[in-house]
């Protein structure tokens, strides 16, 4: 390499970040975000349902789904396994082995809905359509008999699902000196 373009390169190399750092708004990298890409991110769901997105499910169509994408992974009825099991578990909590499952443990349904959505299936997360989402996570309460087989879970009816274990966990602020 001729020398001179050797030197340009170091130089370059050398300013240009220095450059970066004393002025980061003017450097001219990266762009806004739109509101399109950052609401594909921002899909927390809180306890209460905040958040929940438009969409419906059933618990038929949740069955056909994971079949196919959960099954293997979880059990032919979600008690089985190799993976976490989903079902089961009631009453066993006070037990010397306790079984805990979305269905025994989780205290809201909500969480099911916002965790399948970002983390399952744990081979392609993000890959379900909201309404598959809901469809899944009806069945997974319909299997742990807490909803009846014809309930239809959307952003109206999945808040107000009980779950059993919802009034054992408390929200005591555990510093010492909390206020
Ligand atoms: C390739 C295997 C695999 C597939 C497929 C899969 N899962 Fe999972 N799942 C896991 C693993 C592993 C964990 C534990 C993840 C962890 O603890 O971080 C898990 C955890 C979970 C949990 C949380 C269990 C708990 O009590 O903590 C739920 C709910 C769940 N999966 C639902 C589903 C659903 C619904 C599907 C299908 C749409 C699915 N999974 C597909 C492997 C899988």
């Amino acid at each position: 390499m001729h020398k001179t373009i050797l030197v340009a390169l170091l130089l370059a190399g050398s300013i240009f970040p220095a450059m970066l750092l004393a002025s980061p708004t003017a450097s001219g990298i990266g762009q806004t975000p739109t509101s399109a890409q950052i609401s594909n991110w921002n899909v927390d769901v809180s306890a209460s349902g905040a958040g929940l997105p438009p969409g419906h499910g059933a618990v038929a169509q949740g069955q056909l789904l994971y079949a196919a994408r959960c099954a293997a992974c979880h059990g032919t009825s979600g008690a089985g396994g190799p993976m976490d099991r989903l079902v089961g578990g009631a009453g066993s909590l006070t037990a010397a082995k306790p079984v805990k499952t979305v269905g025994s443990y989780w205290p809201h349904a909500t969480t099911l809905f916002d965790y399948i959505r970002r983390a399952m299936p744990f081979d392609s997360p993000g890959t379900l359509t909201n309404d598959q989402v809901y469809a899944v996570t009806a069945y997974l309460l319909y299997l742990n008999g807490i909803i009846s087989e014809s309930t239809i879970m959307s952003a109206k009816t999945l808040p107000s699902v009980v779950m059993p274990n919802r009034d054992n966990f408390t929200e005591d602020d555990p510093r010492p000196d909390a206020p």
